[in-house]
């Protein structure tokens, strides 16, 4: 009887140390699951230097954690549905861009299903954004060692007509890489330039042409 009492207290010391170790086998895999994904997500060259297909892969290393630190937080006066669900919505960037000729600023937009069939028409004058559209457009920045840091989602609503006519009826607002929303002027720090540049397109920005998805 005591060696079966033994043996069993060995058999659950066995068991024991079994969860144990499967705790940090898993602990380890995950840690080292990390660790690579953090090392895929620098690029082999210079921001400036990445091709489409580059910046592409690059992307798709980094989008998991870009949203999850978007979405980590109290999201205040943003509405939290846009930043948990503007993914689910059209990609109007075929592959994130960088505008300018040394951009390393890289940018990827989505609008929602009220917006998108008119924004993809990409057309350069007279566009009316119907009330309810929704764009939001990521940022991460590549710097010349290749290394790539988060940068602000940036979020535009289309509101009734009439509700904000200095900003052209849209709400701009913009979450830091960390989730949390971004105090601004927003006439002097977005609509400005978005109504000056690009009024006759009812204030919208479109990636570069050759970033654009067509249909
Ligand atoms: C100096 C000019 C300028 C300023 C300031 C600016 N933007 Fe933009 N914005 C652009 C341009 C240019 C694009 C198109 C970028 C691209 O994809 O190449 C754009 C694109 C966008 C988009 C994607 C939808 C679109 O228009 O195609 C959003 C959303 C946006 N901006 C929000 C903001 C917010 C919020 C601010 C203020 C925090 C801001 N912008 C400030 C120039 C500006």
């Amino acid at each position: 009887m005591r060696t079966g009492a033994a043996c069993w207290t060995a058999v659950l010391a066995v068991a024991a140390l079994t969860a144990f170790s499967h705790a940090i086998a898993h602990e380890t895999a995950e840690e080292v699951a990390r660790e690579k994904t953090q090392a895929a997500c620098v690029a082999d060259k210079a921001g400036h230097a990445l091709t489409p297909a580059d910046a592409s892969a690059l992307y798709a290393c980094l989008a998991e954690d870009l949203h999850a630190g978007y979405r980590a937080g109290d999201k205040r006066w943003i509405p939290a549905e846009f930043v948990d669900d503007y993914r689910s919505w059209t990609a109007v960037s075929a592959f994130p861009a960088a505008p300018g000729v040394h951009g390393t600023r890289f940018l990827m937009t989505y609008v929602n299903a009220i917006g998108a069939e008119t924004y993809l028409r990409y057309q350069e004058a007279g566009v009316t954004m119907p009330e309810g559209t929704v764009m939001a457009m990521e940022s991460f920045a590549v710097n010349d060692e290749g290394q790539v840091q988060n940068g602000p989602l940036f979020l535009m609503q289309k509101v009734t007509a009439g509700t904000s006519p200095e900003t052209g009826d849209w709400y701009y607002m913009a979450v830091t890489p960390a989730g949390a929303p971004m105090t601004m002027n927003v006439i002097t720090a977005c609509s400005d330039c978005h109504q000056g540049s690009f009024g006759a397109r009812d204030g919208v920005g479109y990636p570069v042409p050759e970033a654009r998805v067509t249909r």
